[in-house]
């Protein structure tokens, strides 16, 4: 990273989802290198990864680019590039990436070249305007490239429907508090723009053509591995906890027994926790003119 990037402070991050997004990222990795595949990345290209988090994906771009590609990792949280670099440092790759501060809703970053592939993942929906921030990214391909923007999706399985704890149905009704959360969330900033439509509209509203849809399975059976079993907590105690204000006393009082390491109940001590979900992406192509 450059001395000016350092001194860059960034802006706060409104990204993962968990305290450990590294941990998150190697949980869905699999569902991640599906997702890019359809970017056709090649040996030399230049790409851009949105929103890298904790930099799983901008680690498995660089490594595709090859010695002669460029990966430019563009976040608004300083604190997620210094992540990104990291983890490429210790892959030794981190020549290939170029870390930029910047925050889509501020139009497209402001970088030296145009790319080949675009990829973002889990970045674009933090946006108040959808439609600007899939323009922003569109502005960063050459004519003929290519971008993957993987949003939507199916909201993650882990819990059996009945755990004996609370009224059975727990982890439905906090998908549905989640999304009043959500909600009250994203028409809560000013500027926030109703979408009003899918994913692959929106990026043909923004200007791409041949927009197509696919999708990659997480499904992690029980009994989970260790590392799996603590995302999957970690992200249920974060959603529990955004989802907070929503949720009805009882189903309140349950998931802070469930979620207890101290309780008889906690959700560690099962067998029978799965991890299944599905991780929807978008591909579109730049126009040649
Ligand atoms: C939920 S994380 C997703 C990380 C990773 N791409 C993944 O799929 O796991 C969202 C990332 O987007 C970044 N982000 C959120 N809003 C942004 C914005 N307006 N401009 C640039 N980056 C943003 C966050 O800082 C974070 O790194």
């Amino acid at each position: 990273m450059t001395t000016s990037q350092q001194q860059r402070p960034g802006k706060p991050g409104t990204g993962t989802s968990t305290d450990d997004p590294a941990a998150a990222e190697a949980v869905y990795l699999d569902a991640t290198r599906q997702l890019l595949e359809p970017l056709g990345v090649r040996d030399g290209d230049v790409v851009v990864d949105v929103g890298p988090g904790a930099g799983s994906a901008t680690l498995a771009l660089a490594r595709a680019v090859g010695e002669r590609g460029r990966v430019y990792a563009v976040d608004l949280d300083h604190a997620m590039l210094e992540a990104t670099l990291a983890v490429a440092e210790s892959a030794g790759v981190a020549d290939r990436i170029r870390p930029v501060c910047h925050d889509i809703e501020d139009g497209v970053p402001p970088l030296p070249e145009r790319a080949d592939a675009v990829w973002s993942s889990w970045c674009v929906h933090h946006a108040r305007d959808w439609d600007a921030a899939a323009r922003a990214l569109l502005g960063l391909l050459r004519p003929g490239g290519v971008l993957c923007l993987a949003e939507g999706g199916l909201p993650a399985r882990c819990l059996p429907w009945d755990t004996g704890i609370g009224r059975p149905g727990l982890e439905i009704r906090l998908d549905e508090a989640h999304d009043r959360h959500f909600t009250q969330w994203f028409f809560g900033r000013p500027g926030a723009r109703r979408p009003a439509r899918g994913w692959a509209e929106i990026l043909t509203g923004a200007g791409l053509s041949e927009v197509t849809a696919f999708t990659a399975l997480v499904d992690i059976p029980a009994p989970l591995n260790a590392e799996v079993r603590a995302v999957v907590l970690a992200e249920l105690a974060a959603r529990v906890r955004r989802a907070g204000p929503f949720l009805t006393p009882d189903d309140a009082a349950a998931w802070a027994e469930l979620l207890d390491p101290g309780a008889p109940a906690w959700l560690g001590h099962r067998a029978d926790l799965t991890l299944l979900t599905a991780r929807t992406g978008f591909r579109g192509r730049r126009p040649q003119r």
